[in-house]
């Protein structure tokens, strides 16, 4: 009897441990741009815990190569793995487009990239038409440059006609805080204006940045543009990982949020409350890489 009710005990523990991870997950980006998808993600998560990195002593990694975005986007996720995470979410557009392939080999825990989320969206955005919808896609040059998105989108549905376009200046913007401001209306019209005659009918948010300026991009691109932000399908496939390659936080658990950023902690502050409402970011730790 008593060998049976050990077995069950450590039938019990073996199970316990396999459903439920206390740990942390990782989500990093090249500076503040990524709290829009944190935010999202303890909006739909709100157990698990989270360790934000914010490399903001480099950005920006959208006019880097990719050998550069590369490593350092692994020199980021081995300053969170030693913090023990379980999963890693990588926010930064450009970091998903140049070294998710990299970081996947080298990571011992789940590595999830933001741009097949967004462009799964883009694509359910048209199901069931008969002929799918113009997407274009507006990102940093480093990731207009890499062809990630239009790759992703064509293994989805070879037929979607993807037009893409760097947006430089929009990054800047967003960082100084210009958001409702008659000089953002004017540079989000002059940049976006070679995509007006493509008749699209999504627009993906390539970018961390871009969904700060979402209503401005809305109003210039018009009512029969679609605006995809990546933020939302993050937390849709983040999901699925959870439901089955990383196991959830225990139910009930009290979330536990951190912030880590590679210089500057102040003007990180600063930033994230302009960026997000609900999530504090009101204690940061400055981490050498
Ligand atoms: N986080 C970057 C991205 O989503 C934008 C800022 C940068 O260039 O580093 O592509």
């Amino acid at each position: 009897m008593a060998g049976n009710g050990f077995r069950h005990l450590s039938q019990w523990r073996v199970q316990v441990t396999t459903m439920f991870d206390a740990r942390p997950i990782g989500i990093f980006d090249s500076g503040v741009g990524g709290l829009t998808v944190l935010e999202a993600l303890t909006r739909a998560f709100p157990e698990e815990g989270f360790i934000y990195l914010g490399d903001t002593a480099r950005v920006p990694y959208g006019t880097k190569s990719a050998r550069t975005v590369e490593r350092y986007s692994v020199q980021v996720a081995d300053c969170l793995l030693r913090r023990g995470v379980k999963g890693l979410v990588v926010a930064c557009n450009t970091a998903s487009a140049l070294g998710l392939a990299a970081l996947r080999a080298h990571c011992p825990v789940p590595v999830i990239g933001v741009i097949e989320p967004g462009c799964r969206a883009a694509v359910t955005l048209s199901a069931g038409r008969e002929t799918p919808g113009r997407v274009g896609v507006i990102g940093t040059r480093s990731t207009v440059a890499s062809g990630a998105y239009p790759y992703h989108l064509a293994m989805l549905d070879p037929r979607i006609p993807v037009v893409s376009l760097a947006c430089p200046l929009f990054v800047p913007l967003v960082e100084e805080g210009w958001v409702d401001h008659p000089a953002v209306r004017m540079i989000v019209a002059e940049t976006l204006a070679p995509l007006f005659a493509q008749r699209l009918d999504a627009l993906i948010l390539g970018c961390t940045h871009y969904p700060v300026l979402k209503s401005v991009i809305a109003a210039t691109m018009g009512p029969g543009v679609a605006l995809v932000d990546s933020s939302a399908a993050m937390a849709e496939d983040l999901g699925r990982y959870l439901g089955g390659v990383i196991a959830p936080a225990p139910p009930g658990q009290t979330r536990r949020l951190e912030f880590l950023v590679t210089d500057v902690a102040d003007r990180f502050k600063e930033t994230a409350r302009r960026f997000i409402a609900g999530v504090e970011a009101e204690w940061v730790e400055m981490v050498d890489l």
